[in-house]
This record gives structure tokens, C-alpha cells and sequence, in this order.
């Protein structure tokens, strides 16, 4: 159960990214407790502003959350390039390389972060790290999960076949894959690590968001409001 206090930091940090959205604005919109907040205050400026913007969903439940709120969807088939994606993060080193992939949406995520011309990324102060450590989320072709699991336990790692809650046996993605949950002892290189990863065929694309820092701008929510870390370089928060 999240705190009241956490809770408020990450309304706060997804209610700040969202008053950065401009008129016209295709968005990406990530997945997740914290981007929610963002797609709220959106759905509340387009009622008040008749802001139109229109987003592109990172996962099945986005889009369902999208339509509840009134927000319009678009694809990447019609907008392959994008303004703007907000999206949440499960660690956030100091140089903005991120691991994401709690809720199972890494690729599509990536996908879309890739896509943006900027990233905004929302999470309270709970998510800052000073190294990424821990579990790295894989997501992998069912086909290829025995030979990808014995390829990251050689690099020093214990992947587990991620299980569902409510449903016994694996989590399947949006995309009708597993996920790994590999837990790394120690993370060196991260970029290095993510491009090792992503090369093992069978894995469709892996957590680790380490390429995306020059477009990166990132709300922390925190107990005295929010506070903006931007990685790009001279230009306007
Ligand atoms: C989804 O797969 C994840 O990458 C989420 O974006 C990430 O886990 C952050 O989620 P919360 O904002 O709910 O913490």
C-alpha cells in the first residue's frame, strides 16, 4: 500500500508533466500509477483549454485509461514521430538512464520513447538511485525463453519467468511474450549491459532505457513539490 505522501508526490509529478503539454501535442503516453495522474490532469485541460492533443497508448491498459478519460488515441502508423512522451520509471540514475518495465510495457514503452522527441518522465523521490541495480525486466519470445534464460545466467544473472497475480503461470505481454525478471547483483555498465541484452535473439528489447538521456527531462515529486532534472541541454524546461 503507497503512502499518502507518495501518493501526492507522484499526482504532483504527473500533473506538472501534463501542464507542460502544448496545443496540438501528439503525446506518448506511458504506463502506469504515475503517468496516470499525468493523463488525468490532460483529460481536465482538454475539458477546460479545449486542448487538442492526442496520444499514442504504451500498453492495453493506457488505452483503456485513455478512452475512460476522454483522452483521443493515435497510432505510430499515423504519427511515426511524436512531441512528446510521458512516461513513469522504476529507477532513475543521476545521469537520467532509467529501468522501467514494473507493469510489463517496456517495449512498447521504448518504442514510443524512442519515437519522442522529448521524455518526460514523472516518479516521486522513492525511484532516484545512485547506480541502477536489481531487477532488470526482459521481455522475450516464448520460443526463445529456455536458451535466453541460459544466456543471461552466464552473464552472472537470475532470470525468472515472471508469474501473473490473478492468473496462474506467466505474465503475458501486450505483445504475447514472457517477461524476465533478471536480478543482476551488480550493474557496471548499464549501456553496455542494455546492448548485450537486446542483442540475444529471442528478446524482443529489455528495461533499461540508457540511450534517451540527451532528450530526457525528469519530475520528481517530493514532500516540497516537484523538481525538475533536465538532460537536455540549453533549452526551456
Ligand atoms: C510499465 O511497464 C513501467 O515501465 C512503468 O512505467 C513503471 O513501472 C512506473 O510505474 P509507476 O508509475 O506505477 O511506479
Amino acid at each position: 500500500m503507497i503512502s499518502a505522501p507518495a501518493e501526492k508526490a507522484k499526482k504532483d509529478a504527473g500533473f506538472h508533466a501534463a501542464n507542460l503539454v502544448k496545443d496540438g501535442m501528439i503525446l506518448g503516453l506511458g504506463t502506469g500509477s504515475t503517468t496516470y495522474h499525468a493523463m488525468v490532469r490532460l483529460s481536465a485541460r482538454r475539458k477546460e483549454e479545449h486542448l487538442s492533443i492526442a496520444g499514442v497508448p504504451t500498453s492495453l491498459q493506457t488505452a483503456i485509461r485513455a478512452r475512460d478519460l476522454g483522452i483521443p488515441l493515435t497510432t505510430l502508423d499515423d504519427h511515426p514521430t511524436i512531441d512528446m512522451a510521458i512516461d513513469g520509471a522504476d529507477q532513475v540514475d543521476p545521469i537520467l538512464r532509467l529501468i522501467k518495465g514494473r507493469g510489463a510495457a517496456l517495449t512498447r514503452e521504448k518504442v514510443v520513447a524512442e519515437a519522442a522527441g522529448r521524455l518526460v518522465i514523472v516518479v516521486d523521490e522513492g525511484k532516484l538511485v545512485t547506480n541502477l541495480t536489481g531487477v532488470v525486466p526482459v521481455e522475450v519470445i516464448p520460443f526463445a525463453i529456455t536458451p535466453v534464460m541460459k544466456r543471461i545466467t552466464g552473464m552472472g544473472a537470475d532470470p525468472l519467468i515472471r508469474e501473473g497475480n490473478a492468473k496462474d503461470g506467466p505474465v503475458i505481454t501486450d505483445n504475447g511474450n514472457y517477461i524476465l525478471d533478471c536480478s543482476f547483483s551488480g550493474i557496471v555498465n548499464p549501456g553496455e549491459l542494455e546492448d548485450t541484452i537486446t542483442a540475444i535473439p529471442g528478446v524482443v528489447e529489455c528495461g533499461l532505457f540508457c540511450n534517451y538521456t540527451g532528450k530526457t527531462t525528469v519530475i520528481i515529486g517530493g514532500e516540497k513539490g516537484c523538481r525538475v532534472v533536465d538532460g537536455r541541454k540549453n533549452q526551456e524546461i
